[in-house]
């Protein structure tokens, strides 16, 4: 079992998604404070939707994971178009499990994931007051290239740093649409 350790000692389990967790990645979203989740909404949470993101995560589209305490999703990780060479990375961690170096091992976790399939680079958006997130990138390697416009999964359009992790020397993540694939 893939495990991460928490600062105080606790230890919470991880995994890739799978068919049959929709419902319990909607309680993960619906147990996010509203801060939180204006902060992390990557798309809808409606059963087609979520139909949607499993299927796309069964056929390799995109990697992603849930971090589990018990049965309960306490944190939603991915890296959208895993099969490209600039994958976009997404992370959620439910509020009552901050500031336990959660969100640093599943960026670490992440990364590793994106050189073994040997991609270019990590991409990101980030809301220009998420100064924790921020902090957080920073603090992994990520670098800032200014500001885009992010349409996030609830439709809002909303100004937000565009950073990247490069894996490969001298690549520069090429202009995108910053928008969910579901
Ligand atoms: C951003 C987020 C993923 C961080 O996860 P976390 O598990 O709390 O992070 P960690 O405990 O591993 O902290 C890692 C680093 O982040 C930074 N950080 C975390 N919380 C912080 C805070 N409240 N203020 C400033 N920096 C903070 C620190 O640099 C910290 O490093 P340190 O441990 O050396 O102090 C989490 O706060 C979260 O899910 N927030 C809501 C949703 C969200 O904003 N998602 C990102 C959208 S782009």
């Amino acid at each position: 079992m893939d495990t991460f350790t928490l600062k105080n000692g606790k230890v919470v389990s991880y995994r890739k998604l799978q068919k049959g967790d929709e419902q319990a990645l909607a309680r993960f979203n619906d147990e996010l404070s509203e801060q939180s989740r204006n902060l992390f909404t990557p798309h809808r949470y409606d059963a087609d939707t979520l139909a949607k993101v499993v299927e796309r995560a069964e056929k390799g589209n995109d990697l992603v994971y849930v971090a589990l305490d018990g049965d309960r999703v306490i944190a939603y990780f991915f890296l959208w178009w895993y099969d490209s060479p600039f994958p976009v990375l997404g992370i959620g961690v439910l509020d009552e499990y901050h500031g336990q170096g959660l969100g640093r091992q599943i960026m670490e976790k992440l990364i590793e994931d994106a050189k073994a399939a040997n991609c270019d680079a990590i991409e990101l958006t980030t809301a220009l007051d998420n100064k924790p997130a921020y902090a957080l990138y920073e603090k992994v390697g990520f670098k800032c290239l200014g500001q885009v416009d992010n349409i996030a999964g609830d439709g809002r359009v909303i100004k937000e740093w565009h950073m990247y992790y490069p894996i490969k020397p001298n690549v520069v993540p090429p202009p995108r649409k910053h928008c969910s694939p579901v």
